[in-house]
This record gives structure tokens, C-alpha cells and sequence, in this order.
């Protein structure tokens, strides 16, 4: 089964911070394998705006340069690299500034899809969607694009939805979290939505409880001071772990478009239940193989958390009495992704106590392998007696799509595409932005309050022994964290 390529508009893709390190690292690699893939119309042209005093020709040599860091095996191919590269303007703007402005406005084309990707820091945002209406570049067709911190708390994500929505409407404002463009993630809605088998399930009365961990293996060497001003609680459980629940926990739409996939989060993030300190734990790596966190921010009396662990609750006749554990952190034993559905145990065992440790657990990963796997239990072949196993139903996306010759699709590809397309059902809406913050904020106020500090871990662990604890006081375990 070949993958299916669905032509775009013709579009021009400004990209304000084109110049920066999301723009080399992730956007023009991204693109440039849409370009290979087919999917960009001959037409289309990505327009990069930055201070730097470049011209065309310097910029393309610059996105050149970040290709052959960032791009995959397609950088080898110097014809298609060319040709991609032939589709790159340039524009030197100082978007607090005016000038810059009329050269812009003048490139832009009225037939044309006209995206925006605001890849700056987000007290630029207001002064670009200004600067876009006042000068009749943005027309009310257009998207803007928003990256991620959407703000640091509910009182600065409110000022920030405000400060777009007197110039946008939201329904032409993407607001970017690449988990939700990750291929496994859309999987699992389609495994509950479109299968007889889970949704009757997929409740307090199968569940006992959820695991989802975001595990990784860098630290956070080089965006120290984001970093350090923000921690795994505004980096991760606000945004990605977040949306990671709201899929797992949601209500199914009536149908799936954008809005009703949006307003079944919504309802999830506002009946999440408040954390107690006591439901959660601090990590910070300590020295090993790598520097130590507070060496990697240089800030060597450092209270911020590369690892979280909680404990969560949702008040909803669904999910009642069923914790949905939330674990993320850096340095730890290996790069790896998973929501992890554990199911009860059986009511009567006839094969007796041995059944006692068996359970079924569905289990979607998102990275590495991409795929979902269902843990059943079944007889041990051959004599012996009837002893039992736990065995894998395993799709491993990644696998299958090798094997039909299809290149992985990265988030990034994915949801630049769905903005040109107008799509917005992979992308935040406001109002859940803002109900995260307000989940967040009280929970953070209530560890400061507590003097919460984060318990140092080794590289290479599973994280603090205390996140451990968590789920044994509850009687159960965390899965095991593999790469
Ligand atoms: P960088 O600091 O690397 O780049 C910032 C860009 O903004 C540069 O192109 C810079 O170019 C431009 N810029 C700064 N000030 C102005 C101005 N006044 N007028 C016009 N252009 C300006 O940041 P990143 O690329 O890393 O991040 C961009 C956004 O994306 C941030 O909000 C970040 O948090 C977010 N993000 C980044 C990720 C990453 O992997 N890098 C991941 C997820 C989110 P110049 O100096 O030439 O003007
Ligand atoms: C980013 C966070 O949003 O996601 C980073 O700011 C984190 O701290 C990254 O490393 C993880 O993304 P991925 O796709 O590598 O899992």
C-alpha cells in the first residue's frame, strides 16, 4: 500500500525567525521532504523573514547549510536540494520595527494560501499580528502559525490568545504541539474510534490504570535558560502529556472535525481533578557520564525538575477511581514514548493463582517503533501443562511501513501541511491552552508552597526511587522504560 500524497493549494509560507534554530532544525527539513514527497504545488514558495541583512541568495545558502545538518538521507540529492532551495525567499525585517513591511507585503501573491509561522520568541507574536492586519498582509483567510511556550501560566497565555485574537480569528490560529502530529497519536484514535473492540472497554469498569511516559535521553544542554525557567511541568505535562490524556481520555465525537475533537479535550482538561504535592515527584539529574543539570544551566543552585512523576485523576463517570500516571524526564535509560492501558485483573481465575500477575495491557508507543501492541495472555506451547503467558499482539507501525518502502512522516511535515489545508484538528485551541494553565498553575503553587525540591537521579535511571514509590503505595508498578 503506497502512501497517498494529497496535492496542497498553492501557498506562501512566511516564516518569521527564519533564520533560527527551529527553522533550520525542524521546518525547512520538513519542507523539503514534502517537496521530495510531491506534495508542495509548483507555485508554492516559502518566504523567511529575520533581522539578518540576507538576500535571496545568502538565505538560500543558510537553508543549505542547515539542510546538510538536519535533513535526512534526501540532503544527498543535490538536484532535489537545488530545486527546493529555488523556492526560498528572503526578507530582512525587524518585526517590532517598520521596515522590512512593504517588501514583504509586495512578494505576497492574492491567489495564494498565505501562511504565517510565528518561529520567534512569543513576546513577538503580538507585534507580528499587528504589524500583518495593519498593513493588509494577512487577509482573513489567512493562518498563523504559534509555537510552543504558549505562555508560562494562565495569566500569560490569556495575554497571549489576546493579543492574536485582536488581529485573528481562531479559526486561523495553529497553535503547534508536534506531539499531536505524531504518527502513533492519530493511530490511537483511530485504534478506539474505529475498532468494535476497545471503546466498550474504555472505562472504570476494565481500567485499572494508564501509564504515560515520555522518557528521553538528552538533557538540556544548550536551552539552559528556557529550560531552567520552565521545567518538565511547563515543557512536557502542560502540553504534550497533556494532549497524550486528553486523547486517551476523551469522550468520542460525534464526528471527527477539528472543533468536536477540540471540545471532547476540553471537557477532559477541565475535570482533571487538582494534584496534591503528595501526588508528586521532582527529579533532577545529578553528574555522570554527562554534566549534571545544574552544570547544564549554570545554575548551580537550580530547584527546577528535569523529571516529573503524578499521579492524576479525572471526575468523570468514565474514569472514576482509574489514576492516570504521568511520568516524563531527561537523561533517563532510553529514548522512549508510551501510553500503556492496564486492564484489570480477571474477576475468577479457573487456571488458578498463577493467573494472579496476568493482565492485558494495550500499549502505544510513539517512539521508537511506532506501533501499538496488545499484551494477551496465552498458553505456553508445548507439553507441560497449562502454563500461562503473556504475549504480544504487535503492529509495529514503523516496521510495516518499512517493509512498503514508505519514509517515516514527521510531525513537522504533517502539521505545516494541515495548516495549509486549513485543518485544525491536530492543533490547540485556545481555550484548552488556557485550561491546561489552569490545571497547572494551582499544582506548581502548591509544591512551591510545599517547598517541594526535585530528588536527584542518576543518568541512565528510570528516574528518582520516589517516582518508584508512587505507584507502589498504590499497589502497582511502572512498566519498565526500554529503548
Ligand atoms: P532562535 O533564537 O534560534 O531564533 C529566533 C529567530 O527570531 C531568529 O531567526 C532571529 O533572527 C529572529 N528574530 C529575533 N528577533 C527578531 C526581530 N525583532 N525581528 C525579526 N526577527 C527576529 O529561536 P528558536 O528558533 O529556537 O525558537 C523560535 C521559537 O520556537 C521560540 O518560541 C521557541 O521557544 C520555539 N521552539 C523552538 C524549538 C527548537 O527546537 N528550537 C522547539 C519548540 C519550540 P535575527 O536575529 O536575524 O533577527
Ligand atoms: C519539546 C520540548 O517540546 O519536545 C523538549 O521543549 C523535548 O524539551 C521535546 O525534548 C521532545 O520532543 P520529541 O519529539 O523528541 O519527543
Amino acid at each position: 500500500m503506497a502512501s497517498r500524497i494529497i496535492p496542497v493549494d498553492v501557498f506562501d509560507l512566511v516564516i518569521f525567525g527564519g533564520t533560527g534554530d527551529l527553522a533550520r532544525r525542524k521546518i525547512l527539513p520538513s519542507l523539503l521532504r514534502r517537496f521530495r514527497a510531491g506534495q508542495m504545488p509548483k507555485d508554492a514558495r516559502i518566504i523567511a523573514c529575520a533581522r539578518s541583512p540576507l538576500d535571496d541568495a545568502g538565505y538560500r545558502e543558510a537553508a543549505a547549510a542547515a539542510i546538510a545538518e538536519f535533513a535526512g538521507p534526501e540532503r544527498e540529492d543535490a538536484a532535489l536540494v537545488a530545486a527546493f532551495l529555488g523556492r526560498l525567499h528572503y526578507v530582512t525585517v525587524d518585526v517590532t520595527g517598520d521596515a522590512g513591511w512593504p517588501e514583504l507585503a509586495a512578494l505576497m501573491r492574492p491567489d495564494a494560501v498565505r501562511a504565517f509561522y510565528f518561529s520567534v520568541k512569543p513576546s513577538l507574536f503580538g507585534p507580528i499580528a499587528e504589524r500583518l492586519h495593519l498593513r493588509g498582509i494577512a487577509d482573513a483567510d489567512s493562518r498563523i502559525v504559534v509555537e510552543k511556550p504558549f505562555g508560562r501560566d494562565l495569566a500569560s497565555a490569556h495575554a497571549l490568545n489576546a493579543a492574536l485574537a485582536e488581529h485573528f480569528a481562531e479559526r486561523q490560529i495553529y497553535r503547534i504541539d508536534h506531539y499531536l502530529g505524531k504518527e502513533t497519536v492519530q493511530n490511537l484514535m483511530a485504534v478506539r474510534f474505529a475498532n468494535m473492540l476497545f471503546e466498550p472497554l474504555w472505562n472504570n469498569h476494565y481500567i485499572d490504570h494508564v501509564q504515560i511516559t515520555v522518557a528521553e535521553t538528552v538533557g538540556v544542554a544548550g536551552r539552559g535558560s528556557y529550560y531552567d525557567g520552565a521545567g518538565a511541568m511547563r515543557d512536557m505535562v502542560q502540553n504534550h502529556l497533556m494532549q497524550l490524556l486528553c486523547l486517551t481520555a476523551m469522550e468520542p465525537p460525534a464526528r471527527f472535525e477539528s472543533d468536536m475533537v477540540h471540545d471532547e479535550k476540553l471537557k477532559v482538561i477541565r475535570a482533571l481533578q487538582p494534584v496534591p504535592p503528595s501526588d508528586i515527584v521532582f527529579g533532577q539529574y545529578a553528574a555522570g557520564p554527562d554534566p549534571s543539570y545544574r552544570e547544564d544551566v549554570s545554575n548551580p543552585e537550580s530547584a527546577t525538575e528535569s523529571f516529573i512523576a503524578m499521579r492524576c485523576t479525572i471526575g468523570t463517570w468514565r474514569w472514576a477511581g482509574v489514576p492516570f500516571y504521568l511520568r516524563t524526564g531527561k537523561r533517563l535509560k532510553a529514548r522512549s514514548s508510551e501510553i500503556a492501558v492496564v486492564f484489570q485483573k480477571l474477576g475468577h481465575r479457573i487456571f488458578g493463582e498463577s493467573m494472579e500477575s496476568h493482565r492485558n495491557v494495550l500499549s502505544i508507543r510513539l517512539q521508537p517503533n511506532d506501533g501499538i501492541d496488545l499484551q494477551v495472555t496465552v498458553k505456553e506451547r508445548g507439553p507441560g501443562g497449562m502454563r500461562l503467558i503473556d504475549m504480544p499482539l504487535d503492529l509495529t507501525f514503523a516496521d510495516m511501513a518499512a517493509d512498503q518502502g514508505e519514509a517515516a512522516v514527521d510531525a513537522y511535515e504533517r502539521l505545516i501541511m494541515d495548516v495549509i489545508r486549513g485543518d485544525q484538528t491536530l492543533f490547540m485551541r485556545g481555550d484548552e491552552v488556557e485550561a491546561a494553565w489552569a490545571w497547572t498553575d494551582p499544582i506548581l503553587a502548591a509544591c512551591a508552597e510545599h517547598d517541594r525540591k526535585p530528588q536527584l537521579y542518576e543518568q541512565g535511571s528510570s528516574g528518582p526511587d520516589d517516582a518508584l514509590m508512587l505507584l507502589h503505595r498504590d499497589g502497582r508498578r511502572w512498566r519498565e522504560i526500554k529503548g
